[in-house]
């Protein structure tokens, strides 16, 4: 399997844009294409997958696996895995490599838990900076062994590369430390494999494809959205899912640099089909109704208990508010969009609660604080978020977007250089870790870029 294209020199130009106008599409969603490979691994026969995302982070799970044992066919957005169970898992005979994906590396080591075999799972510079204790504590104390790097500068916690020695796992009640999807996944996973119950609370509810997918594939979980407690209990289940087709819906979080691009070029009125609209992911759309935005969602349809519909979105002068709370955990990679919106709003727009962004692909606040100021807005970096004063009407400058591998800050930078006079330029090639074809979307609604 090859790595998506992009050259490591790739830059991005985008100046001053006229309305966009048209109807797209976006890649399949990332969350639920990690999860529809690494399901598929798990289920009684071949599964089919129909509008699989094409992103980097995708084709991390899909190596990961193959290097599993797996056997994948990956035709674009169709794919076929052949299920083999857990227990037709096989060592690897390297280290995974999990790329820039967070998500890859941490589902895979809740999967690995349960395995009697030992695997490192490795990732590239961001992805080496990701705290992983939050993980490794609760999969130790199932019965895991799990090691990892220790950084001086951060202690107590533990980074990649891990290493994963797994065995028989018991059952566990766990409240998590923070809403995770990435560490509720892993260790519904090692539940799956565990001798008895295994009891999991949030602290809010974090999203849920797991759970929908999990339990459309006849996985013995059940979920209470009212409590975000989630009970897995594997006695008596035979082990594995039911082969099944999966269709993945179109990627909100693309989706949503799109929505902002249409919300903030003068005249635009664009739509995005076929998308998901799971509600433990909608926080962006909400966020944008409460800044003014006129937004007309329309669901259209279900895809194995995800909603699915089409957002139209028109140009309005945008106004700021605040974002924090479960609002802000539901929009929560779409904070670099939404932050694009607050710096082209009237008035101020408070982020909060968004601690977690710094541990994204890169410290989401940070980059964010840094590249706005760099555009010419003022913004107040705070320890969990942002408070941005928005622009409202004066034009934002141009200039060289630093995203430092981190996707949604270069797919941030473009959509705020399409309201700047003077040329905006952005390395492009991390881009293509959730949506390679960002830049052929938006010229195809008439978006003046070039390169990329
Ligand atoms: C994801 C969960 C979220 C999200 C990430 C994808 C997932 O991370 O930010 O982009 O697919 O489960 P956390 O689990 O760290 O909140």
């Amino acid at each position: 399997m090859s790595k998506p294209e992009s050259s490591p020199s790739s830059v991005l130009r985008a100046r001053r844009s006229g309305s966009l106008r048209g109807t797209c599409r976006v890649p399949g969603d990332k969350s639920v294409s990690h999860r529809a490979l690494l399901f598929g691994a798990l289920c009684d026969g071949a599964v089919e997958i129909h509008g699989l995302g094409e992103g980097g982070d995708n084709r991390s799970t899909a190596r990961a696996l193959e290097a599993l044992g797996v056997a994948i066919r990956l035709d674009g957005t169709e794919a076929e895995v052949k299920g083999v169970g857990f227990a037709g898992l096989r060592a690897a005979t390297g280290a995974l490599d999990c790329g820039n994906s967070g998500t890859t590396i941490r589902m895979m080591t809740g999967l690995l838990a349960g395995r009697p075999f030992e695997t490192t799972l490795e990732g590239d510079a961001s992805l080496t900076k990701r705290p992983m204790r939050r993980l490794a504590e609760p999969l130790r104390q199932m019965g895991a062994v799990i090691d990892g790097r220790l950084d001086p500068a951060r202690p107590g916690d533990v980074f990649p590369p891990l290493r994963v020695r797994g065995g028989s796992l018991t059952g566990l009640r766990y409240d998590l430390p923070v809403a995770s999807a990435q560490l509720k996944s892993a260790l519904v996973l090692a539940g799956l494999q565990a001798k008895g119950r295994t009891d999991l609370r949030e602290p809010a509810q974090s999203r849920d494809h797991t759970e929908r997918m999990l339990r459309f594939l006849g996985a013995p979980i059940t979920a209470d959205a009212a409590t975000n407690t989630i009970v897995v209990d594997p006695t008596g289940w035979g082990g594995r899912l039911r082969a099944m087709p999966i269709t993945v819906p179109g990627d909100l979080s693309s989706a949503t640099f799109l929505l902002v691009a249409a919300l903030t070029v003068d005249g635009s009125d664009v739509v995005v089909e076929n998308v998901g609209l799971n509600p433990t992911r909608t926080g962006a759309l909400d966020a944008l109704a409460a800044m003014g935005a006129e937004l007309v969602v329309e669901q259209t349809g279900e895809a194995m208990g995800e909603p699915v519909g089409r957002v139209r979105a028109r140009a309005r002068r945008l106004r700021g508010t605040r974002i924090d709370g479960t609002l802000a955990l539901r929009a929560i990679d779409e904070i670099p969009a939404l932050a694009v919106a607050a710096a082209l709003a009237e008035g101020t727009t408070i982020f909060a609660d968004l601690k977690e962004l710094r541990i994204k692909e890169s410290d989401r606040i940070a980059a964010l604080a840094r590249e706005l100021t760099r555009a010419g807005v003022k913004v107040e970096e705070r320890p969990d978020g942002l408070v941005v004063e928005g622009l409202g009407g004066r034009a934002p400058t141009g200039g060289v977007v630093r995203p430092e591998h981190d996707h949604r800050i270069a797919m941030a930078g473009v959509v705020l250089g399409l309201s700047a006079p003077d040329e905006t330029s952005t390395p492009a090639e991390d881009i293509a870790t959730s949506f390679p074809s960002f830049a052929d979307t938006l010229r195809a609604l008439g978006a003046p870029l070039t390169g990329g």
